[in-house]
């Protein structure tokens, strides 16, 4: 795995960039991220292109040795583009246009932003695609960032109107579809539809779960613009773009499946801070980092582009931007970067070489601070160099589990989700968590992945079952788990004929009856587990593996596979987590709380996420806090 940082340039007086180039190149970096946001430097009035500080900054890096990854600068318009284009913002949901001050004010469906987007990567890639210091390209920058997938502007609206006549053919066939019967919604025209946004209460989910798809497919369009540029002038060079973390608003298997090397933007201890995490685990892992998110996003990136992926943008200190932004514990910095290494990643990548004096980040850290002093996590930088050339190039295992994860399923519970503690992604990350604590290893795959030769097989929820996905489960011979709702909706949002769990009769036969979501704090104690948050009534000539207090069927078992109709707290997937791995002739490690291990094909990797050293029984020794162990295999 090589190490990089993200680098501005153009932030900086040129004469600095020479040492700074050479700084960072004694510190083990080889890859230095460039442009993303450099678009009013590059072209600074319209056609008037500036491409000499650009020339000189990649020759100073290539001359201490360095790569460069180049950005298309298309996440940050400039002011002349947007004065020229006003209609090129994104409207928000409340119908208010973006405005221009920060990044990312563009719609996606705009043609006329799209041509300039097109134009401006078509510039960079004939100025540089040949160079032989452009080790990758990275299109545009987090796609989605700041809540920018959806916009509802004419332009959006008109797009919409042309994804739908291809989709439906005929808008009588959308109105079934959608069931527009229901309130007098039908349309007589594609021309009387709009965005699903400011009516008087919600709007039909399936009008919405249709937006969504639009939406997402509009990112994927636009990235798949700029790689076909890029590609053409820049043959055999890998293409990359950075996503996000905890981020579901767009459809990254599509993306992945145009770009070369699925990237990723890992801030841990932000993470932890801004999203569903308990006031406890926020509290145990202030510094650290929940032990799965990282994690996490690494074995789900994995699975966007092929199998080649790395961490773009790691966070080297404080970050901004969360509510509240702690230090990182001595030794993270070091830490994260090799639990990157033993997923398998092909590059991490700091965020920022040196942190900024000015405007809106100038409270992130980078490695070196304002004054171009060291930063706490530049020693760990070269901790981190150091294991790696020691230990030698890694390469990912395929993991003992497969958690099936869709974006598609986000949408729908997020359009619909009836209880409003019933969160897709914090349900696929609790199962994901149960498996890691085991000591498993865990690929996150599509439905469409290849699901064969994996030991257990977990379907966290999947309300609506791709054609062909129960067939490809009753051909498995591994355990197989499946989570509430699955099979709950039709493609087009509606109950399946026959009730839940739809296709998914033909691996577990029963029928879901009925719903119930539970307020928050309401637990029903069952034998073993609680039943918190979601409740399914189950019919089935099946006797119930697993039941609550009042006896009805909370785990359903028939030849391997299992239907869970309820969130599964954290002791009832472990327990479920147990019953496969024993099915499956799988060991199981009984990790510490903030354990962590996870293989390569040449060695274990064992991290200590908690605050304090841990005893490690399998290892009989003790470990740090922030720190890691690592054997051969
Ligand atoms: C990312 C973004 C970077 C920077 C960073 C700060 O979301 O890609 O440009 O803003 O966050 O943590």
């Amino acid at each position: 795995m090589k190490l990089g940082c993200c680098y501005y340039p153009e932030h900086w007086p040129e004469e600095r960039w020479a040492e700074d180039a050479q700084r960072m190149a004694a510190m083990g970096l080889s890859l230095v991220r460039i442009g993303e946001f450099a678009w009013s430097r590059i072209e600074p009035e319209p056609g008037r292109y500036d491409w000499g500080w650009l020339d000189r900054a990649i020759e100073t890096l290539a001359g201490a040795g360095l790569k460069v990854i180049l950005g298309t600068p298309t996440a940050t318009p400039p002011k002349w583009l947007v004065d020229r284009m006003p209609d090129m913002v994104a409207i928000d949901e409340a119908g208010r246009p973006r405005g221009f001050g920060s990044r990312r004010h563009y719609c996606f469906s705009h043609e006329g932003y799209r041509t300039e987007a097109a134009r401006i990567t078509a510039a960079l890639a004939q100025r540089y695609g040949a160079h032989p210091a452009i080790a990758m390209w990275q299109t545009d920058n987090e796609y989605g960032c700041h809540d920018t997938v959806l916009s509802f502007s004419p332009a959006a609206a008109s797009a919409f109107r042309g994804w739908l006549a291809a989709r439906y053919g005929n808008v009588d066939a959308l109105n079934t579809a959608w069931g527009n019967v229901f309130w007098s919604m039908e349309y007589r025209s594609f021309a009387e539809v709009g965005p699903p946004h400011l009516t008087v209460t919600e709007a039909n989910p399936a009008h919405w779960l249709d937006y969504r798809r639009f939406a997402s497919d509009q990112v994927a369009s636009f990235n798949r613009e700029q790689v076909a540029i890029i590609r053409a002038h820049a043959p055999g060079v890998p293409i990359t773009h950075n996503f996000m973390g905890f981020f579901t608003e767009f459809d990254h298997h599509d993306v992945g499946r145009d770009i070369d090397v699925a990237t990723w933007d890992s801030y841990p201890l932000g993470f932890l801070e801004q999203f569903w995490f308990s006031a406890d685990e926020k509290a145990a892992f202030l510094r650290q980092g929940h032990p799965d998110i990282a994690a996490f996003h690494h074995d789900l990136y994995r699975g966007c582009a092929g199998g080649r992926w790395g961490v773009m943008e790691q966070q080297p200190g404080p970050v901004n931007w969360a509510r509240f932004n702690p230090a990182p514990l001595p030794g993270m910095v070091a830490l994260w970067t090799l639990e990157a290494a033993a997923h398998g990643a092909e590059l991490t990548s700091y965020f920022r070489w040196r942190q900024a004096p000015f405007a809106q980040e100038q409270m992130h850290a980078g490695l070196l601070r304002p004054d171009s002093t060291e930063a706490e996590a530049a020693d760990e930088v070269r901790t981190a160099a150091a294991v790696l050339a020691d230990i030698g190039p890694q390469a990912a295992v395929k993991a003992e589990a497969a958690l099936v994860f869709t974006y598609e399923a986000a949408w729908v519970i997020g359009i619909q989700p009836q209880g409003q503690s019933f969160r897709y992604l914090e349900l696929v990350f609790e199962c994901y968590s149960a498996l890691r604590q085991r000591g498993l290893d865990v690929d996150i795959v599509a439905p469409s992945a290849d699901l064969s030769g994996y030991r257990m097989v977990v379907v966290p929820s999947l309300p609506i079952v791709p054609d062909g996905f129960a067939e490809r489960l009753a051909a498995l011979e591994c355990p197989v788990l499946i989570g509430p709702r699955s099979g709950s909706k039709t493609a087009s949002f509606r109950i399946p004929e026959g009730l839940a769990p739809g296709a998914l009769r033909e691996v577990i036969p029963l029928t879901v009856t009925r719903v119930e979501s539970l307020r928050d704090g309401v637990a029903e104690p069952a034998d073993g587990f609680t039943v918190t948050r979601w409740r399914e009534d189950v019919a089935s000539d099946l006797a119930p593996e697993l039941a609550d207090a009042a006896e009805r069927a909370v785990v359903s078992y028939k030849d391997g596979v299992r239907y869970c109709a309820i969130w599964p707290d954290r002791a009832l997937l472990a327990l479920l987590v147990e019953r496969m791995a024993a099915e499956a002739g799988v060991a199981l490690l009984d990790l510490p709380p903030g354990i962590r291990v996870r293989r390569t094909q040449t060695h274990v990797f064992t991290f200590n996420y908690a605050a304090e050293g841990v005893f490690i029984p399998h290892l009989g020794s003790l470990l740090p806090p922030a720190s890691w162990h690592l054997d051969p295999r």
